[in-house]
């Protein structure tokens, strides 16, 4: 970097020292915000009345309006990180806050692949945590309570899942409006809309008839956002098909006009990143795959070690008196895997 910068101009220079840190002085709420969210593993409950995080004063504020927010962002977070656990533990980068064990490497310190994934997930799922709260009559915002409210033949608690305030609620937190306009704003920008969307094409309209003996003479319908999982399926492919983009020779602080957009080639469909992961393979030692196939990449070559170990599990499940199930607990042992 040190080289780098004496043989260019100064312009250039700014841009790679921009490039390199996407944690600037004062950071905007919103990447504040996601790292807060996804760097908290515990259920720590900070003071004011978000509890999730250390609020900014707007965020306070929307705590403080609809007191069903602070659990929903509970919520949100717990899912987020339990759900990229499970869903990359057997991959080479398992959700882990650094890379190769290395506390300088975190993954915000640049835009990686793995940080512009953390910021769709996290949007993403409090866009569904919101959307879902609103079904079950969990926030007093949702745009649609009073509209039920109001219709005394049908009753459901809340009303279908919205997913339209949803967005206007994570947009909202994150502060997007005063994220900024510079080219890592957008790109940032994107990446959240990217995983605000894996939650809207997951909607599907229910119905639900009424009339005599299964007649469909009235019929209610609502929307239903699909479970945080197969969100996290679409999520995952856009990880894998994130696309590197480089920075135009433009400070980076500077708002961009849309010549300048359209020149960085934000396309709106795909994860944007910036830098290219490290190579993770040091980190897989001791680390447990899936299968054979698995250990194959995951140990990237190094070969596995197979071990055996005992599950147990609930087996030769039957009713008793009529309506409880019981089981017996069985041993079994299975092989296990881990990387050399
Ligand atoms: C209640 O809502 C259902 C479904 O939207 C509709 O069919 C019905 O007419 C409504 N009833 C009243 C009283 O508004
Ligand atoms: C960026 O560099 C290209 C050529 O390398 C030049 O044509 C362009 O004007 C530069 N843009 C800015 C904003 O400096
Ligand atoms: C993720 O992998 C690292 C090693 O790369 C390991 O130390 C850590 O325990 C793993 N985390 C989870 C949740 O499996
Ligand atoms: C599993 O349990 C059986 C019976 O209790 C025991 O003989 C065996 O050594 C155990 N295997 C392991 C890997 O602990």
């Amino acid at each position: 970097m040190f080289r780098y910068c004496l043989f260019n101009v100064l312009l250039l220079c700014a841009v790679s020292i921009f490039a390199s840190k996407i944690v600037e002085g004062s950071q905007p709420i919103l990447q504040r915000t996601i790292e807060a969210l996804f760097k908290e593993r515990t259920t720590k409950v900070y003071p004011g009345p978000c509890q999730v995080l250390r609020a900014a004063k707007r965020q306070t504020k929307m705590c403080d309006r609809d007191t069903g927010l602070s659990t929903v962002l509970a919520t949100a977070k717990e899912q987020a990180i339990t759900t990229c656990e499970e869903t990359f533990q057997y991959d080479r980068w398992n959700c882990s806050l650094v890379f190769n064990r290395k506390a300088k490497r975190s993954i915000f310190n640049k835009i990686f692949r793995e940080t512009a994934f953390i910021h769709a997930l996290v949007a993403a799922s409090i866009t569904h945590s919101v959307a879902k709260a609103c079904a079950s009559g969990k926030l007093s915002s949702c745009s649609c309570v009073g509209r039920f409210g109001k219709n005394s033949t049908w009753k459901i608690a809340g009303c279908g899942d919205d997913f339209r305030h949803g967005k206007k609620v994570t947009k909202n937190f994150l502060d997007f409006k005063h994220a900024g306009n510079d080219q890592i704003a957008e790109i940032l920008k994107q990446d959240i809309i990217v995983g605000i969307d894996t939650i809207g094409e997951q909607l599907k309209e229910v119905c639900k008839c009424h009339g005599f003996s299964g007649s469909c003479t009235t019929k209610t319908c609502w929307k239903r956002i699909g479970p945080f999982n197969s969100a996290m399926g679409l999520l995952k492919k856009h990880y894998h098909h994130a696309v590197k983009k480089k920075l135009l020779n433009y400070t980076t602080k500077r708002a961009i006009t849309p010549k300048i957009r359209s020149k960085l080639r934000l396309d709106k469909k795909n994860l944007v990143y910036l830098q290219r992961t490290p190579n993770l393979c040091i980190s897989t030692k001791g680390r447990i795959c899936k299968d054979r196939h698995n250990c194959a990449t995951l140990c990237c070559g190094r070969g596995h070690i197979t071990g055996k170990k005992n599950v147990s599990s609930r087996c030769r499940c039957k009713m008793v008196n009529c309506c409880f199930v019981q089981c017996d607990t069985c041993v079994e042992e299975v092989d296990y895997f881990t990387c050399k």
